[in-house]
């Protein structure tokens, strides 16, 4: 038994077996696996739960949804004994989504005997958001050494890009951002990336790949983008800024159309968007065989 909270937890082994057991679900070798799993969802979410949801039926695994309204935690039940409660009730797996962060984590993982996955705790990880990134990525280019990929947006609150950037790099990609200044944290050459581009059209020109982010309104304690116009004039994805992309872009959705990006972009020729989503399932599936199956 397994858990995954952080990418950064991950080997380059784990990883490429995660992969291998994704790619052979998607073409149809699927494993089946017993038990209960509780879907705990503190934040609203449509393709991660829905893809764990679909992930649990395809495996055999009976899923529990919890919502934050239906929990106990709403009359003050710590995170750590609902985590527990799960346990005694017999669960195998908790699939977590919460808006604060889930750190230090190891003790609490350690004392546990039900496998944890992190669906996304706050700004910190979504890390199988960054699994389905890289495998989607793989997928289309297959070796990404030396791709460049360019995060654009609000890097500062962006779990998918902490998640996702130290995936990639693993594989070999080159990775810079770009954003207001204000949404780029100052410590950010500690994820290793190559530049940080004021200018989005700069960053667009030196990158293979551009992966777009949503502004995280509902993290940010201040205002922190004078406009959404301002922001999509200096940031978005405009069909001027399409034509000069390379290979292809993605976003981890939702999009905020005009905003990240124009709105029929989202279905256009080098967009990934979709086939991130659809990767989602195989995944997912594919973290869940690897925490719960024994070897
Ligand atoms: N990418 C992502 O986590 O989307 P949801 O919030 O819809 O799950």
């Amino acid at each position: 038994m397994r858990s995954l909270i952080s990418s950064l937890d991950l080997s380059k082994g784990d990883v490429q077996g995660i992969l291998k057991i994704a790619k052979e679900i998607k073409e149809g070798k699927v494993p089946k696996l017993e038990g209960n799993v509780v879907l705990l969802f503190l934040e609203p979410s449509t393709r991660t739960r829905l893809s764990f949801e679909r992930a649990c039926r395809e495996l055999g695994l009976e899923a529990s949804v919890v919502t934050g309204s239906e929990s106990s935690l709403v009359k003050g039940e710590s995170f750590f004994d609902t985590l527990k409660t799960f346990e005694a009730l017999g669960f195998r797996c908790v699939v977590f989504r919460v808006p604060f962060v889930f750190f230090p984590y190891e003790d609490a993982v350690r004392s546990l005997k039900i496998s944890l996955i992190n669906a996304g705790d706050g700004t910190h990880q979504h890390p199988t958001q960054g699994l389905v990134d890289l495998f989607t990525l793989v997928e289309k280019l297959g070796d990404l050494s030396g791709v460049r990929v360019l995060y654009v947006g609000d890097i500062t609150h962006s779990r998918v890009f902490r998640s996702g950037a130290p995936l990639l790099r693993m594989f070999g990609a080159e990775v810079s951002v770009s954003g207001p200044k204000n949404l780029i944290p100052r410590d950010v050459k500690v994820f290793g990336i190559e530049k940080v581009f004021d200018s989005v059209d700069e960053g667009i020109e030196w990158a293979d790949v551009v992966i777009w982010l949503r502004i995280q309104k509902e993290r940010q304690r201040e205002k922190l983008i004078p406009s959404e116009e301002g922001y999509f004039k200096n940031f978005g994805l405009t069909k001027e800024r399409y034509s000069k992309i390379k290979k292809f872009f993605m976003h981890p959705g939702p999009v905020n159309r005009q905003v990240d990006m124009e709105g029929e972009l989202v279905y256009s020729e080098k967009s990934l968007i979709y086939e991130q989503v659809k990767n989602g399932v195989f995944v997912r599936m594919a973290v869940l065989r690897w925490c719960l199956e024994d070897g």
